[in-house]
């Protein structure tokens, strides 16, 4: 999968995805990430500006409509030119639809995705009506670019792409996969400063070890995420485990 990003601080994006796992997915060329710095497509060949003062007046400069249009049309039009399609154009903006695990399923399809890097106050209006097919936010909160969004939404599709993962099943019994969050895990030493690992983890009974960590799991998204609960499918022993632990909630709340 390719990943095209349009920014004015390529070495933001490329520094933080050239580590860790997508690093590694990106020099066994499982994935590819380009930056691709819009002040390249400046008309201002002595100072590469691109940015400009908000018509009507307002704080802040505005990224100018041409250099980022002409950025977005040079890299769809080689995306098109090599995989016969035209790409997602992805504007990361806290006034986009919120990202999602649901929303890394669909886009972790397409063979190449563009996104969109906002800075200053934002980008003339006219150049996103042209260029962007999806608006995408990380969350209800303003941050001074969209890099790190892009970031976060890359990492999170590319980690779906086979292979990315040394251990391909881990995506799929993971937090938020089946509306749970995930269980705890331990590992060695069995006792540390006193705390010992749960017994059940130490049987070798795996049946025991699936239910113990299922629970785990309800009991987590109850107290922290009832919201997810509505989603979660369970099987008729969880069904149980789970009503017990809303008449025990409910005991709490109504003592005699
Ligand atoms: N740019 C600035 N804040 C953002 C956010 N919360 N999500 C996506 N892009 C952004």
């Amino acid at each position: 999968m390719r990943f095209h990003v349009l920014t004015l601080f390529p070495e933001m994006v490329l520094g933080g995805l050239n580590s860790s796992i997508t690093g590694r997915a990106i020099s066994r060329g499982t994935i590819s990430v380009e930056a691709v710095n819009i002040r390249d497509y400046s008309n201002d060949l002595r100072h590469h500006h691109v940015d400009d003062y908000p018509y009507g007046g307002g704080a802040g400069m505005v990224m100018e409509a041409g250099p980022v249009v002409r950025c977005v049309r040079d890299v769809s039009s080689r995306v098109a030119a090599l995989s016969g399609k035209c790409p997602r154009v992805i504007y990361t903006t806290p006034q986009g639809r919120v990202f999602s695990q649901k929303i890394a399923e669909e886009l972790a399809k397409e063979e190449d995705l563009v996104f969109l890097c906002g800075h200053y106050e934002g980008i003339d209006e006219r150049a996103l009506e042209m260029t962007v097919t999806d608006s995408l936010s990380i969350g209800d909160y303003v941050l001074t670019g969209g890099e790190m969004p892009a970031m976060v939404m890359i990492d999170c599709i590319a980690r779906l792409v086979p292979g990315v993962l040394n251990n391909d099943v881990s995506a799929e019994f993971e937090t938020f996969h089946d509306s749970l969050l995930e269980y705890p895990q331990y590992t060695r030493p069995e006792v540390f400063e006193g705390h010992r690992v749960p017994e059940v983890l130490l049987s070798g009974d795996h049946k025991k070890v699936d239910e113990w960590r299922r629970d785990r799991s309800i009991e987590r998204t109850l107290e922290h995420r009832p919201d997810l609960l509505e989603h979660a499918v369970l099987d008729r022993r969880e069904k149980q485990y789970l009503e017990q632990l809303l008449r025990e909630k409910n005991a709490e709340g109504h003592p005699d």
